[in-house]
């Protein structure tokens, strides 16, 4: 029999009701039906929203949250309407290099389901390893390697957070990357496509992993994301991947990889990555 789950159905429950009475709602609405989830250094999204309006709070506020201690993220929810759109914004998020269980690192993907969202956008910064990738790219994702050696589905299946079983063939659904790709198109920024390998982390790649993940086909390298997205595709949400490639993954670049230097880049396309994500709110809920 597997232990009592520590971010069980109950967490989630007592998690999302808290979060709606902090943000002055009834319990029995929706709060948003859009979601996005901001990775390292890519926290600008939330900043506007609060600049006009939006509300914040911190994630030690929300019962059984998990917080992180990585340097770049911010670590609070922000709940906005963006033209008219009610959105559900977290700056930052826990990695299960972290020592989080896989359980813990999606249950803040499972309270925004709670909250009501159906489509889901996931953030991250990560390194490049198609050809012709720069850093400052950003990277529509089309699918993923779960490339961690776990998965947050292990352990005894709660029917009421989805299926045992859940298929994940339209997990990046082709609808929402249609639509990234048009808004993209709008504001004259390039997406890049391709598939995303979720590592473990916390050490960088070796030149030999890279050549492993390139071989099985990925066209970028993090530590976060996939988690997120079978948690959510299990909770029938559909999800939307934008990476941020900060720098050429190892063996590709000759330059040694640092978190400064993900953050950096991160900061430097922070502006239009925003505005981006900014105008999918409006497009997404439609
Ligand atoms: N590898 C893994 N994670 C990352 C990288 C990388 O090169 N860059 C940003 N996150």
């Amino acid at each position: 029999m597997a232990q009592p789950a520590s971010h069980g159905f109950a967490q989630i429950t007592a998690a999302a009701a808290a979060v709606k009475e902090r943000m002055g709602k009834r319990p029995d609405q929706p709060l948003a039906e859009v979601g996005v989830v901001l990775g390292s250094g890519l926290g600008h999204v939330g900043d506007t929203l609060l600049e006009h309006g939006g509300q914040a709070l911190d994630y030690g506020a929300i019962p059984h949250f998990p917080t992180s201690s990585v340097e770049g993220h911010k670590g609070r929810l922000v709940y906005a309407q963006h033209d008219g759109t009610d959105v559900l914004c977290m700056q930052g998020r826990v990695h299960f290099y972290e020592g989080y269980a896989p359980s813990a690192v999606v249950f803040p993907t499972r309270v925004l389901l709670a909250l009501g969202v159906k489509k889901l956008i996931l953030t991250n910064a990560a390194g490049g390893l198609q050809d012709g990738m720069r850093p400052g790219d950003l990277m529509l994702i089309t699918d993923h390697l779960n490339l961690t050696g776990s998965n947050p589905l292990v352990g005894e299946n709660d029917p009421r957070l989805g299926p045992r079983f859940p298929d994940m063939s339209d997990t990046y659904a082709k609808t929402l990357q249609a639509l990234a790709l048009e808004v993209a198109q709008g504001h004259g920024l390039e997406l890049k496509k391709g598939v995303y390998a979720g590592m473990l982390g916390p050490s960088y790649e070796t030149p030999a992993e890279i050549h492993m993940v390139r071989t099985l086909g990925a066209g970028a390298v993090g530590m976060s994301t996939v988690f997120e997205a079978i948690a959510a595709s299990h909770g029938g949400a559909e999800v939307l991947g934008i990476s941020c490639i900060t720098n050429l993954a190892a063996g590709i670049s000759q330059e040694k990889l640092s978190h400064d230097e993900v953050k950096e880049t991160a900061k430097q396309v922070e502006k239009s990555f925003a505005a981006l994500v900014l105008d999918l709110f409006g497009r997404l809920a439609a």
